[in-house]
């Protein structure tokens, strides 16, 4: 496909998959909060800025580099230099929302990791170059244990080689092969979101003929904080919890100044 393409033809697709990924971001930072935004990976910043008009409240953009180009400087958002390796959302800010996009390999799976600790309200991820993901790094490792089809380091390189066939080096077998490899690492760590407690889900966000590189990345890593029923539960109850001086519990409703030993509505 590539060989029969202008270098303007390659340029364009490559836009329209950076913009269907972005689009598809933006609709899932727009289901959270506008209270905090961090792009993680952010380079020019070109997501926080597609985000603009959601009205974040505060904006963070955090790159290992420090981009000086016009289109960085014109970003607005505070940047933050930092290894995603050592770098933790929730020492810096309350992040209502995390994105990233094209965030290579190991450091996708940095980012995973790091939303799984951090519990924003939303989050939505677009991985690229899965070859470049590293087994001890890498969260799914129970699933693809569980599954049988990946049990040490060995058998993750293997499984990362096939990322890379695509339908430009081969044949529409391999591209098969390649998009089946990319799924079980994007389902590896969907699987690990889930075990954290998270809502979370891989989409596709473009036709995987507009991955150009042969390597058909073109799903979406979404995941939401789950309400806490507990706390909700709570919050919507009149009623408070004490203990009297022998550790009793009774209920004292804060509406109507009421106190009972048994808490009531419940037998
Ligand atoms: C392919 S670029 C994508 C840039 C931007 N997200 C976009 O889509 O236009 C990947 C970005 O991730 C950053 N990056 C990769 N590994 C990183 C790491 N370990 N820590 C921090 N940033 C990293 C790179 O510096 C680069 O800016």
């Amino acid at each position: 496909m590539t060989s029969q393409l202008a270098t303007g033809d390659v340029k364009a697709l490559c836009a329209a998959r950076a913009a269907a990924a972005t689009d598809q971001i933006r609709d899932v930072a727009a289901t959270g909060s506008r209270r905090c935004l961090v792009e993680l990976g952010a380079r020019e910043g070109r997501v926080a800025t597609a985000l603009a008009d959601l009205g974040f409240e505060q904006t963070y953009l955090v790159d290992r580099d420090h981009p000086t180009s016009d289109e960085a400087r014109a970003t607005r958002g505070e940047r933050v230099t930092a290894d995603l390796r050592h770098f933790d959302v929730a020492a810096l800010t309350d992040a209502s929302c995390v994105v990233a996009k094209h965030v290579c390999g190991v450091a996708m799976d940095y980012s995973v990791r790091m939303v799984a600790r951090a519990r924003p309200e939303v989050f939505a991820f677009a991985p690229c170059c899965y070859f470049s993901c590293e087994y001890d790094a890498y969260p799914g490792r129970e699933l693809l244990a569980e599954l049988g089809v990946c049990r040490d380091a060995r058998d993750f390189d293997m499984l990362k080689k096939l990322t890379q066939w695509g339908p430009n080096q081969f044949s529409p077998s391999t591209e098969a092969a390649g998009r089946w490899a990319m799924d079980l690492i994007d389902a590896g760590r969907v699987d690990f979101l889930r075990r954290s407690g998270l809502d979370a889900a891989a989409l596709p966000y473009a036709d995987a003929r507009l991955a150009l590189d042969g390597a058909l990345e073109c799903t979406l890593l979404v995941g939401w904080r789950p309400p806490d029923a507990d706390a909700d539960a709570a919050a919507a109850s009149p009623w408070d919890t004490y203990q009297d001086e022998n550790g009793t519990p009774y209920y004292h409703n804060r509406e109507t100044g009421e106190t009972a030993w048994t808490l009531p509505g419940e037998s």
